[in-house]
């Protein structure tokens, strides 16, 4: 494995790499950078691979460090030389990609009105988690395993092939983006063109990498088990999820529709199905199924449209007393319903995950979007160019990991500050007043 290699390293390269280290423990006190700055001069195998990956990765490093042209470091392994340390790939997804990615779903979305299929698609990939096992990928979770034909197979993912299939072109455009993170994209972007809540999203999940790390078949919910309450408890305890959260996430039922052909439920068709859009047929839950509102809980309450679905799991929300508080909430209050979707569904989509970077890629500006703020870490820049608004965002993330920000100087001391006034003045005071 790569990150096994050691270097080796001129002096006047470990000099280079030590002052590089030490100036990047002074900036990013929480040392993510992964180098010991314990010694002044580092040995040959103290350096990983990795570290100097994520050295000459870390945008704020690099551009303060700018100017010291740092030389190309040689790495050998054991014979095989290889000549410079490649372009790093720090992160399970490149973001401009995401962004370009998510274009092509909404694209998609507007052709083919897949909105359901790619919502349950996310769902039974993340929803395979088990909080019990630590080790990754064998957790399940959001990992794209789902895209094996061994899960695929399983009987609670009928029909998710076609998913599956509608994503890959958008996949083999952007091989920057890792299955995991297309599939939970995919499933957000969804419910956000559907009219449903923003979800507070982040990206960077690595995949499983072969049919061997799929999850076993029966870690997703059945629809119609003997005491559908416990067996909700049963599944969503498993994957650290609550009572209010398997209420709120319920509500994806908002959109869609169940083909008998596929789940054994629903109807063949109904008033609301026979003409699409989208593949005719199947029953839908509410009556504008391409629509993410609260309908889906006003519908179940009411239970006055037979040509509306409502499963055993769907019907229990109303029945249980615990689940019962938030369906009756999510059906008369779509704000609170679109607030409590919004956080679970981002809770979900990270179940299991692996990121890289730990903390996640975030591709939606915050609230700054709608003001932005004046940018003026590049003031520290030396080159001319403009940087880049990937690199901002980089730069930015890693002056907040420290609690600063790149708009404004790091706090001072006032009391330290009128301290030293004082002293001056005083010094002064003694100095000339004699
Ligand atoms: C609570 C336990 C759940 C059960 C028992 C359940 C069961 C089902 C079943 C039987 C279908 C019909 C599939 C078909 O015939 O094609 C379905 C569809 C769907 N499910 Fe669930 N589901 C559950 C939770 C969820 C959750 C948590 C979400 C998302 C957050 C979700 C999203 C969807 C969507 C969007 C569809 C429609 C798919 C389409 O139209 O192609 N479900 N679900």
């Amino acid at each position: 494995m790569a990150e096994a290699f050691s270097l080796s390293l001129t002096p006047p390269q470990m000099a280079s790499l030590s002052r590089a280290a030490a100036a990047s423990s002074r900036l990013l006190p929480r040392a993510r950078l992964g180098f010991s700055t314990s010694s002044s001069t580092p040995s040959p195998s103290s350096l990983s691979l990795s570290s100097l990956k994520c050295l000459r990765s870390s945008p704020l490093l690099s551009h303060l460090l700018h100017r010291q042209k740092t030389t190309s470091v040689r790495a050998s392994s054991g014979g095989l030389g290889f000549s410079s340390v490649a372009a790093p790939k720090c992160s399970a997804s490149d973001p401009d990609q995401l962004k370009s990615a998510r274009e092509d779903i909404k694209e998609l979305l507007k052709s083919t009105f897949c909105h359901p299929i790619l919502v349950r698609l996310g769902w039974h990939d993340a929803g395979t988690y088990n909080k019990n096992i630590e080790e990754w990928p064998l957790r399940g979770g959001a990992n794209g395993s789902l895209r094996f034909e061994i899960e695929l197979k399983h009987g609670a993912n009928a029909g998710l092939v076609n998913a599956v299939k509608l994503l890959q072109p958008i996949r083999d455009k952007y091989s920057g983006v890792t299955y995991a993170d297309l599939f939970q994209l995919a499933s957000a972007t969804a419910v956000e063109e559907a009219g449903g809540p923003k979800i507070p999203m982040k990206y960077g999940r690595v995949d499983a990498s072969g049919p061997e790390q799929c999850p076993e078949e029966g870690r997703l919910p059945d629809a119609g088990p003997p005491s559908p309450a416990d067996h909700l408890r049963d599944v969503f305890y498993r994957m650290g999820l609550n009572d209010k959260e398997i209420v709120a996430l319920s509500g994806a039922h908002t959109l869609g529709r169940s083909r008998p052909e596929r789940s054994g439920w629903g109807k063949p068709e109904t008033k609301y199905t026979k003409d699409g859009p989208g593949a005719p047929g199947g029953q839908s839950w509410t009556v504008q199924w391409l629509k993410f509102d609260n309908s889906y809980f006003k519908d179940i309450k009411e239970k006055i449209d037979e040509e509306l679905l409502v499963l055993p799991t769907d019907a229990i929300l109303f029945e249980d007393p615990s689940f019962k508080v938030y369906a009756e909430k999510y059906a008369v209050d779509q704000e609170a319903f679109f607030k409590d979707y919004a956080e679970a569904h981002a809770k979900l989509s990270n179940l299991g995950a692996k990121f890289d970077p730990p903390e996640g890629i975030a591709i939606d500006d915050g609230p700054a979007e709608a003001a932005p703020e004046k940018f003026v870490a590049a003031k520290y820049s030396s080159g001319k160019k403009d940087l880049s608004e990937t690199m901002k965002q980089k730069i930015r993330a890693e002056y907040e990991a420290v609690g600063g920000s790149p708009d404004k100087p790091l706090q001072s001391n006032y009391f330290l500050n009128i301290m030293i006034v004082i002293a001056v003045l005083a010094l002064l005071t003694y100095l000339f007043g004699n």
